[in-house]
């Protein structure tokens, strides 16, 4: 039996807070944190099957035709059992659909670092000097690889219109018209890319690192001519995918084709390097926004248009103007995305793709308008929030970014800040405060669960991942909630493509989806008690391992009478996607102290205000947070991926060149949880948080450096050359 749900309207059942087991909501630890911290969990690159063979991958030094003259000469070096020049081993399809041919060859280098081959011996040590003794020789290939090379192409469906924005903008009070841009940026996930393979001859094993495993393991049948019943996917730590592992990349592939060539397991590990080339990257942006406003600063005409890159056949178009939708109230409206065809390493989705850097610019561009009008920041996004979806006209299912605005200001002294920029200076220090809105889609995806009761024990299984993001914790939180079972009789098994499918990890729709398929196991589960007790499962009560009914109290182990119950789960997408707007809510707040003799930022405080429905548990929320305002850190001031302008290869492709902030870059981060249930969310009235920290965090920052000293950043990340 499975409890099914399909989100169409807000009328399911809530159940959230009355259950009132207080498991749910708590600020539990991650049931997984010690064995992360002890080098207990088992990653992808960490498995050591008997007779573990090693590869390494071969990128292309140039774009053109490839050959590879030498390979029998390498074939037969010490230790080495093969060198697979396999077209199937590059799957670089940014959003994987599984039917879907790879896009480039193994004889065709398309980018620099396009992977080509894969070297395979006995040793890590042969492989790597056995692929680094391969000859690869290129005939070049003129292509182009800067965006402003080319003419963008010009999708129907990216752009749309409302009213007359040009006619808006003649008539206003007062105008903002300015262009943004945003670097290429990696995704940077702690654990690099990593798989291990192994063919028995009939069944794949693969254990990756992958966020995404009922959609992989269709990839990656897929992609070496198998069905899928026969792939197994086991990922069940993941350490950061950010994106960069939504889909599977080169090292699944040619793990698994080498493994079944050769009939012994496969490891294959991205280094640094490997990560930044042979990977998806966010695209660079360049973003036209116009405002137009009557002179209390209320918008009358919003326009945000934006130019990104993908090679050719990518279908993956960074969705910058995504919130730019429903975000702000104005009559008039120009939303548009074009997309150049350029010769660098694929684009795909990195962590809240679209709104991580297309609202960053927005919010710069509304402190300007803020600026120009002399109306305080805050003050200006109250006035703009629109009390419907200003194109389409549906309500939203909740919508609380007033309260994110005014609750963070408060909490982070707001009141006190002078309106004139250049007014704090300490020693060669100007010091400014800025602020900006986060907005979020938020989206729910179909997903199924099952708890296993045994005895007094449950066991949450799902093939969904954790990809540091505290699945563990929430999904033991959520049976332990529905089952009245403290959270050490509670297990969760996850990140298994034998369990049943869930929703993976991507778009912050994992807690949500793969958590309302947990809770319908549940309640499947709660029905099948009652039903035992002859009871309405309203009627019963769950509780430290207790059945309680009409004031009897049943231990679960009799009410089992031996058996184990399975209780299974599944949601899915309805109506409500059309009938209402949902979205995630916030608002960020910087202080900044820039150096007014080298034009050195240094970050003094953030603080985030966010609204995201039912917060399930406010320690992995506010960890997701911290990660969002950091990152937010990095794209402000550090973070870009430099392209050689004649080949488009990455100049910087390591973190000694690559600057992510560190420990000493991160001030002290504030985070606010704004009390909010959204009833179209499910009956667990919670939607996703994993993104919202990102999207804006960076143009409080940049707001914070033209508070400080006076100077507008438009071209992002701030380095000093730009500040002074
Ligand atoms: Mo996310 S960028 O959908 O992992």
């Amino acid at each position: 039996m499975t409890l099914d749900l399909k989100i169409d309207n807000a009328d399911h059942e809530n159940r959230a807070d009355d259950l009132a087991q207080n498991v749910l909501g708590q600020d539990n630890a991650r049931p997984d944190g010690l064995d992360k911290a002890t080098g207990r969990a088992l990653y992808a690159a960490e498995a050591r099957p008997d007779g573990l063979l090693h590869g390494f991958l071969v990128r292309a030094p140039a774009i053109g035709a490839v050959a590879c003259p030498d390979i029998d000469t390498i074939r037969k070096m010490a230790g080495v059992r093969t060198v697979l020049r396999d077209a199937r081993m590059i799957r670089n399809a940014a959003q994987g659909a599984a039917n879907e041919a790879p896009i480039q060859g193994v004889d065709k280098a398309e980018y620099v670092g396009q992977p080509i081959a894969l070297v395979v011996a006995d040793t890590f040590e042969q492989a790597r000097h056995a692929a680094q003794s391969l000859t690869v020789e290129i005939q070049p290939k003129e292509v182009p690889v800067n965006p402003q090379d080319v003419s963008p192409e010009d999708p129907d469906d990216k752009q749309s219109a409302q009213g007359d924005l040009d006619a808006a903008m003649r008539d206003a009070a007062i105008t903002v018209d300015e262009t943004y841009t945003t670097s290429s940026m990696t995704s940077g996930a702690m654990e690099p890319h990593a798989a291990t393979a192994d063919w028995d001859g009939t069944t794949l094993t693969l254990r990756g690192s992958l966020q995404m495993l009922k959609f992989n393991r269709n990839e990656l049948a897929d992609s070496v001519g198998l069905n899928p019943e026969n792939v197994r996917i086991l990922a069940p730590f993941v350490g950061g995918g950010f994106g960069s592992k939504l889909g599977i990349s080169a090292d699944c592939v040619s793990a698994a084709l080498a493994a079944m060539e050769l009939g012994q397991p496969v490891r294959v590990v991205q280094h640094r390097r490997h990560v930044f080339e042979v990977n998806t990257r966010r695209s660079e942006t360049r973003q036209h926004i116009r405002l137009a406003a009557d002179s209390d600063g209320r918008l009358t005409g919003l326009g945000h248009e934006a130019l990104v890159s993908n090679i050719t056949g990518e279908v993956f178009a960074e969705p910058v103007v995504q919130a730019s939708h429903f975000a702000y109230a104005a009559a008039n409206r120009c939303l548009g995305l074009r997309i150049a065809r350029i010769n660098r390493p694929a684009a795909g989705s990195v962590r809240a793709p679209g709104e991580a850097v297309g609202v960053t610019a927005f919010e710069v561009a509304m402190d300007e308008l803020a600026c120009k009008a002399g109306i305080d920041p805050v003050d200006l996004r109250l006035r703009n929030i629109p009390d419907k979806d200003p194109e389409s006209g549906v309500p939203f299912s909740s919508h609380r970014l007033e309260s994110a605005l005014t609750e963070g200001a408060e909490r982070f002294g707001w009141a006190d800040r002078p309106a004139a920029r250049r007014q704090r200076r300490e020693g060669e220090w100007w010091i400014g405060t800025g602020m900006a809105a986060a907005f979020r889609v938020n989206m729910v995806i179909e997903a199924e669960a099952r708890i296993r009761l045994e005895g007094n024990r449950a066991v949450v299984e799902s093939d969904m991942t954790d990809i540091g993001t505290g699945s563990y914790a929430i999904f033991s939180q959520i049976a332990g909630e529905l089952l009245g079972l403290p959270l050490d009789q509670v297990t969760v098994r996850l990140g298994d493509t034998d369990l049943p499918p869930g929703s993976g990890s991507g778009g912050s729709f994992g807690a949500a989806s793969t958590g309302t398929a947990v809770w319908m196991a549940g309640m499947d589960l709660r029905r099948q008690i009652a039903a035992r007790l002859n009871c309405d499962e309203a009627a019963l009560t769950l509780k430290d391992g207790m059945a309680i009914h009409n004031n009897q109290r049943h231990p679960l182990s009799e009410v089992l009478g031996g058996e184990d119950l399975s209780g299974h789960g599944h949601v899915q997408p309805g109506e409500a996607a059309e009938k209402v707007r949902q979205a995630t809510f916030g608002a960020h707040f910087a202080e900044v102290a820039v150096n007014d003799v080298t034009g050195e930022v240094r970050m003094r405080r953030m603080l985030g205000s966010f609204a995201c429905g039912r917060v399930l548990n406010p320690r992995t929320a506010r960890s997701q947070c911290h990660g969002g305002q950091t990152w937010g850190i990095g794209m402000a001031l550090t973070e870009a991926m430099t392209h050689d302008r004649r080949d488009g290869h990455i100049v910087n492709r390591d973190f000694a060149e690559y600057h992510l902030p560190v420990n000493a870059d991160v001030p002290p981060l504030e985070v606010h949880f704004v009390e909010e249930r959204d009833p179209w969310a499910g009956p667990m009235q919670a939607k996703g948080i994993g993104e919202l920290g990102i999207c804006g965090a960076g143009g409080a920052i940049l707001n914070a450096i033209h508070h400080a000293c006076g100077a507008r950043m438009r071209d992002f990340p701030a380095t000093p050359d730009r500040v002074l």
